[in-house]
């Protein structure tokens, strides 16, 4: 029997003329959450970033700076490759389209465009958004200026162009035939009404800088940046070898990118002859206190600085509980301390740490679990567990971070209100024996819950599983299947989540 594809997801490769910001280190962590619940579930995962390295944005940024493009890309590759570690994420590739093996790859992929027949040489003249990377036609423009608001120049020069054009029915066939290929519903609705309009063939190289892929046979052409980033997908994946991964199962994208994912890059592929990316899906965008992030209003969010603040799961919590993932968001640091204290301190804290301080004090925080003793209320409350895990995986599947972490808190509530009922610190008077029946159904709650977590609290849930002496291999979700038998040891109890 042959193994599995492994889960390929990817997030969008970063321009290097930026400083990692929030809106980067959001795709990157909701890519995190869904590679490490793949991982939970067994499943052997291919998670790949990177940086988008070429293109006039790029030359632009190196040259205002007064350095050459390569040393300038080095160095802001470096930050992005720097933000992994601090934001817990655990991708299995970070690919650099400046690469040998991406520059090699990308030009295969041209040549197989061109042998398909889907490239000609031709003049383009039209509005080009350097900020954008990005060609409009005249009837896209709103006073002037791109539809992002970004400015455009009158551009005309000799050019490859790709027959898009060809590719309207097939898009819309492929849309109809696989409803799942663009989420939310919404976004592929977007999509097939732009690919209705029309689609005219697409500039795919440029003559009049250099930093990019040299075109093949044509070295006064580079590749427009584009076609070369979104070949990052194939040529990370061992591109034109094997490529043991492809097609991916998800690329995640924010919605100003979804043109190019959901339009361009299936019409590459099928002229590529490769088989199509399952799915491509669309996040929204996080305002900052209500108005819109950009580097000119200079109120960027600096993901080193909030993680240093309020401690990276809480970071990671909130943005992911707050938002429905494909929707706007406000990013406030009035909420993100509302929900590290009262989701995180006062809810799940609470439970864990009441009672694990009891539980420790008795017989050196040693006991055999007993489901006999368990009665009614104790069968009632850990009747929640089993649907738990089916609603969690379901949810992160389909990217519902929200409900998922919705879910994980009616358990954590309802034990809350399981201990404030049972009132153990009572028993420990009158009948300890039927405080530790309380407190060992409590602890089956916990591990489960925090093993469910894990994948979006690493750090936190680390520490509570060690607390509840949880083994480290017998945190997945496989485990959740069976309860623990013999003796359970726990670990110190101490406070983990902080409050501010
Ligand atoms: N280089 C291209 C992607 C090529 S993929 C083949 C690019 N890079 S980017 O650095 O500009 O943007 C990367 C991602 O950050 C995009 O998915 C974008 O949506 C996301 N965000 C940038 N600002 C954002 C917010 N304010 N909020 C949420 N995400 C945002 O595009």
């Amino acid at each position: 029997m042959t193994a599995p594809k492994p889960f390929f997801i990817t997030t969008p490769i970063y321009y290097v003329n930026d400083r990692p910001h929030i809106g980067h280190a959001y795709t990157t962590l909701a890519c995190d959450v869904r590679a490490r619940m793949e991982r939970l579930r067994g499943r052997d995962v291919f998670f790949l970033t990177g940086t988008d390295e070429h293109g006039q944005k790029v030359e632009q940024s190196a040259r205002a700076r007064g350095m050459d493009p390569q040393a300038f890309t080095d160095e802001v590759s470096q930050s992005f490759r720097d933000l992994i570690p601090l934001l817990g994420a655990t991708p299995d590739d970070f690919i650099r389209t400046t690469e040998q093996r991406h520059k090699d790859g990308a030009a295969v992929f041209w040549q197989r465009l061109q042998d398909a027949g889907a490239i000609y040489l031709d003049t383009y003249a039209g509005w080009y958004a350097v900020r954008d990377e990005c060609y409009y036609q005249d009837s896209e423009l709103v006073n002037g200026k791109a539809p992002t608001g970004a400015d455009v120049v009158w551009h005309e020069e000799k050019s490859y162009f790709f027959r898009l054009s060809d590719y309207q029915d097939k898009l819309l066939s492929f849309y109809k035939t696989h409803p799942d290929c663009v989420a939310p519903p919404s976004r592929l609705h977007e999509v097939i009404r732009f690919v209705e309009g029309g689609l005219k063939d697409l500039s795919i190289s440029r003559s009049t800088f250099s930093w990019g892929i040299p075109v093949p046979n044509d070295p006064d052409h580079v590749m427009y940046v584009w076609l070369d980033a979104l070949a990052n997908y194939l040529t990370a994946g061992g591109y034109p070898e094997a490529m043991p991964c492809w097609p991916a199962d998800v690329h995640v994208v924010g919605k100003d990118i979804l043109r190019f994912h959901a339009v361009y890059w299936p019409a590459f592929l099928m002229a590529a002859g490769l088989p199509l990316p399952t799915q491509i899906f669309a996040h929204g965008w996080w305002t900052n206190e209500g108005q819109k992030i950009s580097k000119s209003l200079g109120n960027t969010i600096d993901p080193r600085e909030i993680i240093e603040t309020f401690g990276l799961d809480a970071v990671r919590y909130f943005l992911l509980r707050e938002v429905p993932f494909g929707q706007d968001g406000d990013f406030s640091r009035d909420k993100l301390r509302q929900r590290a204290n009262g989701d995180l301190a006062n809810d799940y804290g609470n439970l864990c740490q009441r009672s694990l301080s009891m539980m420790a004090k008795e017989n050196d925080g040693r006991f055999v679990l007993n489901p006999e003793a368990w009665g009614e209320d104790d069968q009632a409350f850990l009747a929640m567990l089993p649907p738990l895990t089916q609603a969690v995986t379901h949810a992160v599947s389909t990217f519902a971070f929200h409900t998922a972490l919705e879910k994980v808190w009616d358990v954590i509530r309802a034990g809350n209100r399981y201990v404030d009922h049972q009132q153990p610190w009572a028993l420990k008077k009158t009948d300890p024996v039927q405080m530790m029946r309380v407190l060992s159904c409590v602890w089956v709650a916990m591990r489960h819950v925090s093993i469910l977590l894990q994948p979006f609290m690493p750090q936190s849930t680390a520490v509570l599983l060690d607390q509840l002496g949880v083994p480290p291999t017998e945190r997945t979700l496989a485990a959740l299947n069976t309860l623990p038998t013999g003796t359970v040891t726990l670990g110190t109890p101490a406070p983990v989540f902080r409050r501010g």
